[in-house]
């Protein structure tokens, strides 16, 4: 398995940052698909656990959030975290999910998973597994980017740079980061039919905020992107300097950051 962000405590604190950016959208697509009280939710790829939070905070002390992640640190301290804040209701299963199945079939009304299929060599394989843990009745809701949308304006250096090595990883790793634009196909092909609905969540923001979030995936990315040939250490560091440069210097440059691109469909 190759997992190109890397396992490193920068990392975890990078993810809970974006799961603070992407919180509204995750939170309205479940509320799109009527997440109710009592329900049983299953994260797929639950990383540091913050959307089981969102499914906690739905379907309330009766309701059941199991989070499944191939890192059993991460997964196991978001589990400890979710019980101090008060939802017991959570747990976590180690597993990988392109090899296993870490959960019985057809046991979730919720089968959730932001930002996994793209880092899975077979995403259609995946889905299908999602798909065959949720229930009859349950809901199969994805979320994942198109990071071709990474621009700036006006245009900076360094925003191509972190294209070239950032998106050139992702394709010497055989992984598409374009995958939230094919959700809709992906499904058909996973579930036998589109989705029910989509829903499409962007972000443009100024370089000042920008630049630490583009620094911090650049830096996660790093060396995987050395061990594939796409940045050498020397790069990387001019990298790091110049969108520290690019913070002070070009602050009201505006950055539009990857689409979230959501999907669902009743099963
Ligand atoms: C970009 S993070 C997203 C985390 C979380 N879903 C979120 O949006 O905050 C991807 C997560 O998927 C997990 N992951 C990657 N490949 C996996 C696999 N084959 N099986 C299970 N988890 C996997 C990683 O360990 C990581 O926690």
């Amino acid at each position: 398995m190759t997992y190109v962000m890397g396992r490193t405590a920068a990392e975890y604190a990078r993810l809970r940052a974006q799961a603070k950016i992407w919180e509204g959208a995750t939170a309205g697509l479940l509320d799109t698909v009527g997440l109710a009280p009592g329900a049983r939710c299953l994260d797929v790829g639950c990383g540091p656990g913050e959307t089981m939070r969102l499914m906690a905070e739905r379907v309330g002390p009766a309701g059941r959030v199991v989070g499944v992640d191939v890192d059993g640190e991460l997964g196991r301290t978001a589990v400890t975290a979710l019980a101090d804040a008060g939802h017991g209701q959570c747990e976590f299963v180690e597993g990988d999910v392109e090899r296993a199945d870490p959960v019985p079939d057809g046991g979730f009304d919720l089968v959730f998973g932001r930002l996994i299929l793209l880092h899975v060599a077979d995403p259609v394989a995946v889905l299908r597994r999602m798909w065959g843990w949720t229930a009859p009745g349950g809901v199969l809701v994805v979320q994942d980017y198109d990071m071709e949308a990474v621009a700036a304006n006006p245009p900076l250096p360094v925003i191509d740079e972190w294209r070239r090595v950032f998106l050139g990883t992702f394709a010497a790793a055989g992984r598409d980061h374009r995958l939230g634009l094919r959700l809709p196909a992906l499904f058909a092909a996973a579930t036998g039919a589109r989705p029910d609905g989509t829903a499409v969540a962007g972000r443009l923001d100024r370089m000042e905020t920008s630049a630490p979030m583009l620094a911090a995936t650049y830096r996660s990315i790093t060396p995987a992107g050395i061990s594939l040939g796409t940045v050498t250490p020397e790069e990387a560091d001019r990298f790091q300097a110049d969108i520290a440069r690019a913070a002070v210097d070009q602050p009201d440059h505006q950055a539009l950051w990857p689409l979230l691109i959501g999907a669902h469909r009743r099963r």
